[in-house]
């Protein structure tokens, strides 16, 4: 793998502004005179996202769930994060294992080291270099999203659920400092991409 070639991802909650600014980063990175691909999980490919519509649109199980947003995971993996990354085109992705940690772990209780079982079998090897999370309280949250669009089987879960879910990215936040930088979700979006661009700087 080309060591020029970076993996940034994006989490937090939704509605707590990530998916605006994902574009914008890797137009930054493009300036910078490096190849992106933009992409997102669970999706990425045409299997992945035929999965997503499952996940996001039928109901199942937190097993199921889990071992679904693994195989998109997988496919996303073979077919465009690693192959890109070895070609030193960078990769800016919206959510990663991180939202399974925290949507299946925390928001359903799945077991952690579960996720990490998985994690381990579909990608021992590879991390993010740097993940954004950005943060912000559910309700607040909830507001922006009602505003723009109708919720999918996710955004419909209660306050609590998204408490939970917030909570566990921020602990696993505090396991990785090196690679994560947390952003607050309720600052203006122009104060938001001055502390990426200054972030993007050190990558
Ligand atoms: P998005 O609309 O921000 O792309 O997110 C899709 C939804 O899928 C979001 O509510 C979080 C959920 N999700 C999981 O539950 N587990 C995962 O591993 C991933 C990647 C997303």
């Amino acid at each position: 793998m080309t060591r020029d070639a970076r993996f940034v991802t994006f989490e937090g909650i939704d509605g707590a502004g990530k998916s605006s600014h994902v574009d914008w980063f890797a137009e930054q990175v493009r300036g910078r005179g490096h190849r992106v691909v933009v992409t997102r999980e669970p999706g990425g490919t045409e299997l992945a996202e035929a999965v997503r519509d499952w996940v996001l649109n039928r109901p199942m199980s937190m097993r199921v769930e889990a071992l679904l947003v693994f195989a998109a995971r997988q496919d996303h993996l073979d077919r465009l994060i690693r192959p890109s990354l070895a070609d030193g085109t960078w990769v800016v992705c919206d959510r990663f294992t991180d939202s399974t940690v925290a949507y299946q772990g925390g928001g359903r209780g799945m077991p952690l080291e579960d996720i990490a079982l998985l994690e381990r079998w579909v990608h021992p090897d590879l991390q993010p270099d740097r993940t954004y999370l950005f943060d912000l309280d559910p309700d607040t949250a909830a507001r922006r999203r009602q505003a723009v669009r109708d919720a999918d089987r996710f955004e419909s879960e209660q306050s609590a659920f998204f408490t939970r879910v917030r909570q566990a990215y921020l602990e696993r936040a505090e396991a990785a400092p090196d690679r994560f930088v947390r952003l607050d979700g309720a600052q203006p979006i122009e104060f938001i991409r001055k502390r990426l661009e200054e972030s993007l700087s050190g990558l």
